[in-house]
């Protein structure tokens, strides 16, 4: 049995996974910044930074706790190196080149986007490569072919904003506070998802995705809805029906665009299964949506219980554990990777 510790600091998440042979997690603990960063309706990289270095003292004290057992019960260390917040990276690679070189540990350095996908195995032991990977988060909008370890083709990518980035910003927009997601969500439960029609971009990329139109979209309703008339404050809309029509319609068009690249990819890969990461990947509606295509299309859809979708210490670890079997392991001398991107 082989026994990793991952350490996962790429935005406001402080987390420490503790997982054996790459799939049995025995801990995955989880300290979020997201309040300190609620007030300015989006994550603040200094403060991410700063509070990685209050906390991951504790977040490894509860992961060891969770998981009964010591540093010395640890075969070896992960880390995620990229892509993510610069400073916020730092810390956690600092932090694990640290315990690898106090506890004589290997060192294994991972691409935080292969660790998303990696949840869905972990989710779903006996599902095998290929797959479609879809991966929608606040910082990540990703379609990529997965063929197995390390063997990745990226097909599309968002051209502007993050889909996640996209409802935070609506929801801004809607008064509804940060993070966005989860409100919408909710709310768009009341809402028409047909009431108005906003666009779904197109691109000449197939594959590639854009949300910046969809956004400015429900800005221009917003100031020029009709009840309230040259008002450019969207806050004079006090009718919760309609917040949660353009809601539900913002939502909709949003999930739209997903699942038709999403589709698309399946179709010219002759790929039928897909696993979706991200925190994104908790929309009920993608879910839902998801799930219609798959009993219509035959295809396989891997969603991870909600904990393995956010940021997590357990995915790091798990991903780790093939790059360990074959060796690849990590110098003291790395440094974080903002820029690195399936690999
Ligand atoms: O993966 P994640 O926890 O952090 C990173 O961005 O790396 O994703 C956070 C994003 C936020 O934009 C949040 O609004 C969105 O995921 N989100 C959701 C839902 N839950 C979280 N978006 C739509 N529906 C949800 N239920
Ligand atoms: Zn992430």
């Amino acid at each position: 049995m082989t026994r990793i510790l991952g350490i996962e600091t790429s935005c406001d998440e402080t987390a420490i996974g503790i997982v054996d042979d790459g799939l049995s997690i025995r801990a995955n603990a989880v300290a979020t910044s997201l309040a300190h960063h609620a007030p300015y309706g989006g994550v603040i990289p200094e403060i991410a930074a700063r509070l990685h270095v209050e906390t991951i003292w504790d977040v490894l004290s509860q992961a060891l706790s969770e998981a009964a057992c010591t540093l010395d019960d640890v075969d070896a260390i992960a880390v995620t190196q990229g892509p993510g917040l610069p400073g916020a990276l730092l810390i956690g690679v600092a932090f694990a080149k640290g315990l690898a070189l106090a506890m004589d540990k290997p060192l294994i350095a991972v691409d935080h986007l292969a660790a998303h996908l990696h949840a869905g195995e972990m989710a779903q032991p006996g599902l095998k490569p290929p797959y479609i990977g879809l991966l929608v988060s606040g910082g990540h909008t990703l379609l990529c072919a997965a063929y197995g370890e390390g063997k990745f083709e990226v097909l599309g990518q968002t051209r502007d904003d993050a889909v996640g980035e996209a409802f935070d910003k609506v929801a801004k927009l809607l008064g509804l506070g940060y993070p966005g997601g989860p409100p919408i969500d909710r709310l768009s439960e009341e809402g028409k998802a047909d009431r108005i029609a906003f666009p779904r971009s197109s691109s000449k990329l197939p594959m590639d995705f854009s949300f910046s139109g969809l956004k400015t979209a429900v800005y221009q309703h917003l100031t020029t809805a009709k009840n309230a008339p040259g008002v450019k404050e969207v806050q004079r809309i006090h009718d919760r029906q309609a917040i949660a029509d353009v809601a539900a319609s913002f939502q909709e068009a949003a999930v739209d665009m997903l699942l038709t690249r999403a589709l698309r990819a399946c179709q010219r890969t002759g790929i039928h299964q897909v696993v979706i990461g991200g925190g994104v990947a908790s929309n009920s509606r993608l879910r839902g949506r998801f799930a219609d295509a798959a009993a219509s299309k035959k295809l396989h859809v891997v969603f991870p219980p909600p904990a393995l979708c956010v940021d997590n210490g357990a995915m790091v670890a798990g991903v780790a554990f093939s790059r360990l079997q074959r060796g690849e392991l990590a110098s003291l001398s790395i440094t974080a990777d903002p820029d690195r991107c399936l690999t």
